[in-house]
């Protein structure tokens, strides 16, 4: 999934030819999954339409103070513009622009939106060859870069002029590309390694018959699509659900029961800064499992369980450097038996569900849970989709890395 799904894009497109590119850069926008509204400058209406760029982006095209193909002569708020926006692009951007954007010369919609905005602005030049390398054009780079905006380089190629060198506003791909490479080195768990487990785990009784519980995975594949979002590399280690990742770049390592979780987790722990526990473990397992399928001979049948390894206390022995999450499910007590858990498992914080509580526990698209750090700070939280839970979750996380 790129990183600009769901991100909310205003374009701003002044007047020069690379106008016309704005079209495909639109669509690619909307087929990433973004929001785009789109500020033209008077003179861009004559190198691409507004209704071309209207229709594309799926909205409205904004171009000066008030709409002026309505009656009422509604007032164009920049400011709401530039606030809604998660970041601004200005592409192309002329050297007339540029030098607005620099000296605040604020004749049109665009160079107010921009002057009100407080999201990151990026600016895609586009001149001829002697434009861009003009010092007054290099003036103006040097000021934009100083405010913090970010130049998309132009590219080397033919010009309109005819003439070939460097100027031609970025491929709209290129745009794309840079973008979400930008984004993407800015999430805020870029560089961590998070380990997830998630699901139940089945027990084998014979070839047929296993002892299992009723999670789905959901709790721990949130956290992982949510980490991936965040800019985490995540390894999932899932019990059998029938859930999918959102994120291809999660690895998922498929396991069936306790002790292949176990010897998974194991396998990864040592490289990973981060662990979270959310599956829901089998404490025990049949102590021998038939090779065959047991027939319904006997009229009564009992079946002998040893206990499996505790996953999240293993990995809490071996810590190091490791921020190590667990989830706690309890039914009475809660606040105490979460507290012995974080000594006995040796956690940094505890993900407590109480099945008590309203819309917390199994097959539950909510949640309601409390976290309590290591230090036994209490923090109860609201019924929650599991989705803003695991928001919640990584939030604790990036807290850490940043104390
Ligand atoms: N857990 C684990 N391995 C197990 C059992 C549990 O890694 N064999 C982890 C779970 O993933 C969870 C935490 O331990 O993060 C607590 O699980 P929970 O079922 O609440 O507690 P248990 O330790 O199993 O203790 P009890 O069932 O007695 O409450």
């Amino acid at each position: 999934m790129s990183v600009l799904n769901g991100k909310k894009i205003l374009l701003g497109v002044s007047g020069g030819i690379a106008a016309y590119k704005t079209a495909s850069l639109v669509r690619l926008f909307i087929k990433a999954g973004a929001h785009v509204q789109v500020i033209m400058t008077p003179a861009s209406k004559d190198f691409v339409t507004p209704l071309t760029l209207s229709t594309l982006s799926k909205n409205p095209v904004h171009s000066s103070f008030f709409n002026e193909d309505d009656q009422d002569a509604v007032w164009n708020n920049h400011v709401d513009l530039a606030l809604w926006a998660d970041f601004m692009l200005v592409a192309p951007a002329t050297a007339n622009t540029l030098s607005k954007m620099a000296t605040g010369n604020c004749d049109n919609l665009l160079i107010a939106t921009y002057l009100s905005a407080k999201c990151p602005v990026y600016f895609a030049p586009a001149m001829d060859l002697d434009m861009y390398k003009h010092p007054s054009t290099l003036s103006s780079f040097t000021a934009l870069k100083q405010f913090g905006n970010i130049m998309i380089p132009a590219e080397s190629g033919e010009l309109a002029s005819g003439l070939s060198g460097e100027g031609r506003m970025a491929e709209p791909e290129n745009i794309v590309a840079f973008l979400e490479a930008d984004l993407e080195s800015k999430l805020p768990l870029v560089g961590k390694k998070i380990l997830i487990t998630a699901g139940p785990t089945y027990e084998a009784i014979d070839p047929v018959r296993f002892i299992g519980n009723h999670s789905s995975g959901k709790m721990g594949f949130d956290i992982a699509n949510e980490a991936a979002k965040l800019g985490a590399q995540v390894i999932l280690i899932a019990g059998p659900t029938h859930f999918k990742t959102k994120n291809n770049s999660i690895e998922v390592v498929n396991v069936v029961s306790a002790q292949d979780m176990y010897d998974a987790c194991h396998l990864h722990y040592n490289d990973v800064d981060v662990a979270i526990a959310a599956a829901a473990v089998a404490d025990y397992r049949p102590k021998v499992v038939a090779t065959q399928k047991i027939k319904k001979t006997a009229e009564e049948f009992s079946i002998e369980l040893e206990k499996t390894k505790d996953i999240l206390a293993s990995l809490g022995g071996i810590k190091k450097n490791q921020f190590l999450i667990g989830f706690a499910l309890e039914t009475q007590n809660e606040i105490e038996n979460a507290k012995l858990k974080i000594q006995k498992k040796n956690l940094d914080l505890i993900v407590l569900n109480s099945l008590q509580d309203e819309g917390a526990g199994f097959k539950k698209e909510t949640n309601k849970v409390t976290f309590i750090d290591k230090d036994f700070k209490i923090e109860p939280m609201e019924l929650k989709s599991k989705e803003s839970v695991a928001v919640d979750i990584l939030n604790k996380v990036i807290l850490h890395f940043t104390k």
